[in-house]
């Protein structure tokens, strides 16, 4: 008998497996740089912790939790996202008592929605994503920010689009939820039926309707900007100025509502379509909260965070064919000619993964041809061959498998001239205004 995985649900292996390393890695990489710490928080959560309201409206929770009861009768729901695990995590281990803020905090592991799957959208996905709580400021926002756009640069998103909103403070959100029912009270009749409960629950989800009529009357409906008090549009023109000043481009879209509850102020999300015409929906969002902390059972804490969906990051590279810049070959691969040389690349191969880099060697008799096809199928940046000559006077042959260029190094050399090689590579940007200086 034969099984099939689960609908929306997807084997992640080999070197698809390679490529979704190599994305994570860079995502926490960057994060540790930042001074976040990853938080390991448990797959099964109190059911509670995500229906917090009764009055929740957000699609996620009231359509798309993933509830069942344990043999003890108590509702366990798989976590839909990961800010509210962080938060609740941060309140039961008293994070909060040392007063050390913010509290930074980096997390990535499966997520759970029961959504219809299309391009890009799972019923278990990857999230990899942060939250920067205790300090209530446009600066901390704005990190979140520079964090998120500079992981998806240095994955090698060029054309990225950001797009950002402002949903306020409590005060402004209540004034322009009036207005909205005031506006969508008398089309209400023509809308959709999630529509009709929108705006009894939270008329801001409306703006977010995909029905393409209801999106043609949501064109004309008020906008946030003009409700908002003078302290919250204030913050809002630092929060932009902040963005202007370190050099981040951005597209003020006051239709982004984000979907959960919890936001005030900033809320963003990153869009991209690739050259062909994929667009597999946001590659990540987050937004700012001043209530969530409080809500699960801690102070009145702020907080800012986001997260991207691995999967989609993933199949944008892939389509866009920026894949190979995360290389997930061998550095090395060493080539034995003949039987009695492959104790010699055996030995060498071991050394080379001493040194830090990805190697491997043939260790069986094979032909020159056949030892080529293996380098270029691991994508081997290098081959390392070894025939009679070399092992009599004690060197190796180093082989550009792009180039062909190639050169005989002395055993003794050795690790200076792969040094040299690694040391000059191009960043992997492949971004003409990159600082990054990131080395491979
Ligand atoms: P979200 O926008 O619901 O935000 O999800 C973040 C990202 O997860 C999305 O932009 C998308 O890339 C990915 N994603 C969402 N649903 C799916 C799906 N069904 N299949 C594949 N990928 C998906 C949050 O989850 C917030 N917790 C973000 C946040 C952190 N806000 C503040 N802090």
């Amino acid at each position: 008998m034969e099984y099939q995985n689960v609908k929306g649900t997807h084997d992640i292996i080999l070197k698809e497996a390679r490529y979704y390393q190599a994305i994570e890695s860079l995502f926490i990489s960057l994060a540790e740089i930042y001074g976040y710490n990853e938080f390991r928080t448990p797959i099964i959560e109190p059911t509670e912790l995500f229906s917090r309201s009764k009055n929740d409206s957000s699609d996620m929770v009231r359509k798309q939790m993933y509830t069942f009861k344990d043999l003890a009768d108590r509702s366990i729901t798989l976590r839909p996202e990961g800010t509210a695990s962080v938060a609740r995590a941060i309140v039961n281990n008293k994070l909060h008592a040392e007063q050390d803020f913010p509290i930074k905090a980096y997390y990535l592991g499966p997520v759970f929605r029961y959504e219809r799957p299309k391009a890009g959208t799972y019923r278990q996905f990857l999230q990899f994503g942060i939250e920067n709580i205790g300090v209530d400021s446009e600066y901390a926002d704005v990190e979140t920010i520079i964090l998120s756009y500079r992981a998806l640069k240095m994955l090698g998103f060029q054309k990225l689009k950001l797009k950002i909103n402002t949903l306020g403070d409590s005060e402004s959100r209540e004034n322009y939820k009036k207005a909205l029912v005031k506006y969508f009270t008398p089309l209400i009749d023509k809308m959709c039926p999630d529509c009709q409960e929108r705006l009894k629950l939270n008329p801001l989800r409306i703006l977010d309707c995909k029905v393409p009529e209801d999106h043609e009357l949501t064109k004309k409906a008020p906008r946030i900007k003009d409700y908002l008090t003078l302290s919250a549009a204030e913050r809002f023109k630092k929060t932009t100025e902040l963005l202007d000043e370190v050099g981040i481009p951005y597209e003020v879209d006051d239709t982004i509502v984000r979907g959960l509850d919890y936001y005030s102020h900033i809320v963003y999300e990153y869009e991209y379509i690739s050259q062909s015409g994929l667009n597999v929906g946001a590659l990540g969002g987050g937004g700012h909260y001043d209530n969530l902390v409080s809500e699960v059972g801690g102070p009145k804490l702020a907080g800012v965070g986001f997260a991207f969906g691995i999967e989609r990051i993933y199949s944008l590279l892939k389509e866009e064919k920026l894949l190979p810049n995360l290389h997930a070959g061998f550095d090395f691969y060493v080539m034995p000619v003949g039987e009695a040389c492959i104790k010699r690349a055996y030995i060498v191969a071991d050394y080379l993964r001493m040194l830090g880099y990805k190697a491997d060697a043939i260790i069986e008799k094979k032909s020159f041809k056949a030892m080529f096809r293996k380098a270029e199928k691991h994508e081997a940046r290098f081959s390392v061959i070894i025939g009679e000559n070399e092992l009599k006077n004690n060197e190796v042959i180093i082989k550009n498998m792009d180039t062909q260029e190639q050169k005989t190094v002395k055993n003794t050399e050795l690790k200076d001239y792969c040094d040299s090689l690694f040391n000059d590579h191009e960043c992997h940007c492949h971004d003409e205004d990159c600082e990054c200086h990131h080395k491979k």
